[in-house]
């Protein structure tokens, strides 16, 4: 399975502070913002990744991650020409997954909480499987910000509904999605919405019609932002501070992750270890490779 983090968009909501930078580009406490949905990529156990972005934001990208060797990736950059919305960025990769199953991922997502390794891989495994789709839900105070599911008495999909006035249901629908390889050739049946984007609603609905769709709930053991909002974007960064420093495990640190599915060896970590000498992130590093020669003594 393919994994892709929409990177592109304007990030408006955001202005001045995305007026120059690329919102994904952003600090969320001490890591830059794609860094998240990309460690919910690895949890999964992905390795092969696209970032979808604007043409003019693809350098700064790329020296960040270069071709991922260093975090046990094999990353590639997509252009999205025009932000004409998720299902459009969606659309750009379609020569890149070819004929395989995918995970899409927004790029300004945030997701932490117990036992998400588990839940991606058990989603990934009914896609691989079974095909069509898996959109995961999430209970908001705030439902009409977001795309809605409306759930029968059997916990069943009914309905989606983009940003409804009037919510029926307090389930968002979050930014991670999984496809087969139909969704291309349904992407091009979309009409462009009211607000003159090709929704990825519409895509997901597509599904449903056919009852392709399965949805899995993230408990409220769950947390999940989506960064894009001034509060929204101060509360991620108050969060992974605060977590950081209670359980003094890192949220979203790439090379840990690599490390821990051994895609990448020490030398790798010490490597990485120098290259941010001086920083607790450094310290970070250094501490998983001496915990690890300690177990084996
Ligand atoms: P949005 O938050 O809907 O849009 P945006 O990031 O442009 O922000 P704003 O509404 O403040 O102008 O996008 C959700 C995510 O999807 C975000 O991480 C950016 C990404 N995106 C794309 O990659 N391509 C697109 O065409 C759009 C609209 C968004």
């Amino acid at each position: 399975m393919k994994g892709i983090v929409l990177a592109g968009g304007r990030g408006t909501r955001l202005y001045p502070l995305t007026l120059v930078t690329n919102k994904h580009l952003l600090p969320v406490y001490n890591k830059p913002m794609v860094y998240y949905p990309i460690s919910v990529l690895m949890l999964a156990g992905i390795r092969e990744i696209a970032i979808v972005t604007n043409p003019e934001d693809i350098d700064q990208f790329r020296r960040l991650f270069g071709n991922g060797k260093e975090l046990g990736l094999d990353i590639t950059y997509i252009p999205q020409n025009a932000p004409r919305g998720l299902a459009d960025a969606v659309y750009q990769v379609r020569e890149y997954v070819g004929r395989e199953k995918f995970m899409v991922i927004l790029g300004d997502n945030i997701f932490y909480g117990h036992n998400l390794p588990k839940i991606l891989q058990e989603a990934v495994y009914h896609v691989e499987n079974n095909g069509g789709a898996v959109n995961f839900a999430y209970w908001v105070r705030d439902p009409e910000r977001f795309g809605v599911v409306e759930f029968d008495d059997e916990g069943e999909p009914v309905r989606l509904v983009e940003k409804p006035r009037y919510p029926r249901s307090n389930w968002a629908v979050v930014g991670l999605y999984i496809y087969d390889e139909t969704a291309f050739e349904r992407i091009e049946k979309i009409e462009p919405s009211a607000r003159g984007e090709y929704e990825i609603t519409s895509l997901n609905e597509m599904y449903l019609e056919e009852n392709k769709l399965s949805f899995y709930r993230l408990g409220r053991g769950f947390v999940w932002f989506d960064a894009g909002t001034y509060d929204a974007f101060l509360e991620a960064s108050n969060f992974v501070a605060t977590i950081e420093d209670r359980a003094g495990l890192m949220i979203a640190c790439l090379e840990e992750i690599a490390y821990l599915n051994g895609w990448i060896d020490e030398k790798t970590l010490i490597r990485r270890a120098k290259l941010f000498k001086g920083t607790e992130y450094s310290t970070y590093l250094k501490n998983i490779v001496s915990e690890y020669v300690e177990s084996l003594k």
